[in-house]
């Protein structure tokens, strides 16, 4: 029996890729409540500002760094910047994903599936090879990838989007395989946290429709929320408590995988 708790996230630090809006942030807000220190990174330099700005009203520890997941070398700088600024890294959270507007799959262009590519399964290997050394050196790490369940059902409109995060999960139960015995476990969660998304109340009645009923059939019948439904549970793949669990796709979605 251990002393101390499993669940303790104080002083790790773990980069979250796409922190700006949405989940990312989320994530980010919730690791830096339970005391991580936050690498948040996005592609727009006045979103990662007001991001920052935001941890630290909240006195999180951060730093924040302009970074597009597609590009191989930046994600080593990335990991550099990390290890310069906060001397180790204990997490990722390769959340960041670059998306294309509903297309059916007879329109699908080879731009389309390589921007989906790039900045799905590839953009999270790159930052998963800068960091894997640091971590294996350490004899602990945690990563956590998001996929979506639109992956496992397909999704109509949806063909590169659905596809990428398949590969991204695949790769996660790789990595889970060839990590383990380096004191890694790699976890795949498919989020549903959609809110900041909607559209603005008047703007686009179809749309607004479709999000009016997204949760329909939901067992929650909600919404998830990034700070507090899902970061605890990506907490939880980032911590001590999670060491026996790898290679595993965790839904926090209010059960809505389960749709007929
Ligand atoms: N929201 C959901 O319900 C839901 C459901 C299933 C799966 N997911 C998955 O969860 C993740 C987050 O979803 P979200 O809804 O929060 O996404 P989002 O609102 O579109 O936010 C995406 C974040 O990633 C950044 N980003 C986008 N492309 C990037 C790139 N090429 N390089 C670096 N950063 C990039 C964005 O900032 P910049 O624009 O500044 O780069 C932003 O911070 C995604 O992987 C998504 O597939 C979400």
């Amino acid at each position: 029996m251990t002393d101390a708790p499993l669940n303790i996230l104080d002083g790790r630090v773990v980069i979250i890729t796409g922190g700006t809006r949405g989940i990312g942030i989320g994530v980010a807000r919730h690791l830096g409540a339970l005391g991580s220190k936050v690498v948040i990174t996005g592609r727009k330099p006045e979103r990662l500002a007001e991001a920052i700005a935001l941890l630290e009203s909240e006195n999180v520890e951060c730093l924040g760094l302009v970074a597009d997941v597609a590009d191989r070398e930046r994600a080593f700088d990335v990991v550099d910047e990390t290890l310069a600024r906060f001397g180790r890294i204990d997490g990722l959270v390769l959340n960041a994903q670059s998306f294309r507007p509903v297309t059916p799959l007879l329109d699908v262009t080879e731009s389309d599936m390589n921007l989906l590519f790039d900045t799905g399964p590839k953009g999270a290997l790159w930052l998963m090879q800068a960091a894997q050394p640091h971590m294996a050196a350490n004899s602990w790490g945690r990563i956590v990838t998001m996929g979506t369940s639109m992956g496992l059902t397909g999704a109509a409109g949806y063909g590169p989007y659905a596809a990428s995060n398949e590969a991204i999960r695949s790769l996660t139960r790789t990595a889970a395989r060839e990590w383990g015995r380096d004191g890694i476990t790699v976890n795949c969660v498919l989020p549903a946290s959609a809110g900041h998304r909607a559209p603005a109340a008047g703007s686009d009645p179809a749309r607004e429709a479709a999000f009016a009923s997204m949760y329909d059939d939901n067992p929650m019948g909600r919404d998830g929320d990034a700070i507090e439904d899902i970061g605890p549970a990506v907490a939880f793949l980032l911590s001590d408590g999670s060491r026996y669990v790898t290679g595993q796709t965790i839904s926090v979605d209010g059960g809505g995988i389960m749709r007929p």
